[in-house]
């Protein structure tokens, strides 16, 4: 038997989980939705439910991949077969984001070239609007997502060390060090004061239902949880790993990334009374009117935010691609080689669909919803979630206190002084909170026949489970 890939390091590995972590999610979602949102309320929100009930279950997922060291599925199987249908879960709502993230990825390499070659150079958000609009329902950014995809396959082709590992780790601190620049010059603009407090009070008399629905459900996107990522990238691991350090560092990262772009982006779009409520456009047709408004650093800095914005998409969106590659690696004997590329081709094909679904094909639906709406509705509303309720039901009653508690302090080596509370936190708190997030979403999203369809298709891998 081929033994199994590993990180190179642990340094590696925290910048490989960080790089899946940070996204799309923390740079494009979460200033929109905390400008959308009431802004400190929402951080506030979100930062209790990242340190309460994130780093829980990203530990749990940790744990179990390490235990067994093996991928999404198989982890699950191991145990039982019946419960093998968790991890399927998770591989299908991978598939579903992937169907539409790569899209989003393309539309930040576009605009790296597009802020280089000065067609951002506008402060008239009517005009800038224009051009995204023209841009996203046009064929240009199916040939900008071809591109994406061609990296991801590259770099997931080259194997969890050689691509994954590497790429993460240059990507990583590029990262940090441009969002570093840019927030720095926002929160010293003048008249940025206004966005920083804006950001940072919480005024919790703004506090909503809803807002705590999407401030939960965006630390669990934004941590990458829910559909057993981090139990492949975990079964990657030595086990001498100290998980509970390692996972701080990974949900440390994420959260400044998050904490990082609401600072490099509220504040500066306050100082030129722009508007932050502007939802998922914001990055695409406000920060280009921000960045037009600094003048000559501006200019340097719009291209520089684009690249980073695709840098985080694609350290995420890799992170993705390998589960189904290690699936078919661990339980279908097939070589990443082998698997890499009609992938690939299937996602793309699916991020075709999804770009379509914004022009010529927005009047096909189902239900109601678009096809981008659609893999959005059953990935973010019902698969995470859902997924995060089994598996904390898998790790706190069916393999239980012992097991857990022995691979998350690597034998009674480490010693953890919560490891006690942490595992009552995974088995009653994080599935009866999680849960209930699950369904008053569904209740205030509305949409019956989307979310019974949704549960049906769990019912039915499930019910296959044993295929699997
Ligand atoms: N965490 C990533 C982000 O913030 C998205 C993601 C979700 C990646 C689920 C992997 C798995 O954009």
């Amino acid at each position: 038997m081929q033994t199994r890939e590993k990180w190179g390091s642990r340094w590696t590995f925290i910048m490989a989980a960080a790089g899946s972590a940070v996204g799309l999610g923390n740079i494009w979602r979460f200033p929109y939705m905390a400008g959308q949102n009431g802004g400190g309320a929402f951080l506030m929100i979100y930062l209790a439910a990242t340190f309460m009930i994130g780093f829980s279950i990203m530990l749990v997922e940790l744990c179990l991949g390490r235990r067994v060291q093996l991928g999404a599925v198989s982890a699950f199987k191991k145990e039982s077969k019946s419960w093998s249908f968790v991890g399927a879960m998770g591989l299908l709502a991978g598939l579903l984001i992937l169907g539409f993230y790569p899209l989003i990825g393309g539309w930040s390499l576009a605009y790296v070239w597009k802020a280089f070659s000065g067609q951002l150079a506008s402060s008239d958000a009517a005009v800038l609007g224009q051009v995204f609009t023209d841009f996203i329902t046009g064929y240009e950014a199916l040939g900008w997502m071809g591109l994406f995809m061609a990296l991801n396959i590259v770099i997931v082709y080259g194997g969890v060390q050689a691509g994954i590992g590497r790429t993460s780790e240059i990507c990583m601190p590029i990262l940090f060090l441009l969002l570093f620049i840019i927030a720095i010059r926002s929160v010293t603009l003048e008249g940025a004061e206004e966005g920083l407090k804006f950001f940072l009070t919480p005024d919790f008399s703004k506090v909503t239902f809803k807002m705590i629905l999407q401030g939960t459900g965006q630390a669990f996107f934004s941590l990458s949880l829910g559909m057993a990522i981090m139990v492949t990238y975990g079964s990657y691991l030595d086990r001498k790993e100290r998980l509970p350090s390692t996972t701080a560092w990974i949900v440390g990262m994420d959260t400044l990334v998050g904490v990082l772009s609401g600072l490099a982006i509220i504040p500066a779009a306050f100082a030129f009374g722009m508007e932050t409520g502007a939802g998922p456009s914001l990055v695409f047709i406000t920060m280009p009117a921000v960045f037009f408004h600094m003048g000559s650093v501006g200019s340097v800095l719009c291209p520089l935010f684009f690249v980073l914005l695709a840098l985080a998409a694609l350290t995420s969106s890799i992170s993705i691609y390998e589960g189904p590659v290690a699936y078919l690696q661990d339980e279908r004997g097939i070589d990443r080689k082998k698997s890499v590329i009609p992938l690939g081709i299937f996602i793309v094909v699916l991020n075709v669909l999804s770009c379509l679904s914004l022009s010529s094909m927005s009047g096909v639906t189902l239900f109601g919803l678009t096809f981008f709406d659609v893999l959005d509705f059953m990935s973010d509303k019902v698969l995470l979630a859902s997924g995060a309720v089994l598996l904390s039901i898998f790790a706190g009653w069916k393999i239980g206190k012992e097991r857990m508690i022995k691979e998350l302090t690597n034998d009674g080596e480490v010693n953890v002084p919560w490891a006690g509370m942490w595992f009552i936190l995974i088995k009653y708190i994080a599935p009866a909170i999680v849960g209930g997030i699950l369904v008053l979403g569904l209740i205030d999203a509305g949409n019956n026949a989307m979310a019974v369809t949704s549960f049906a298709v769990i019912a039915l891998l499930a019910l296959f489970s044993k295929k699997f």
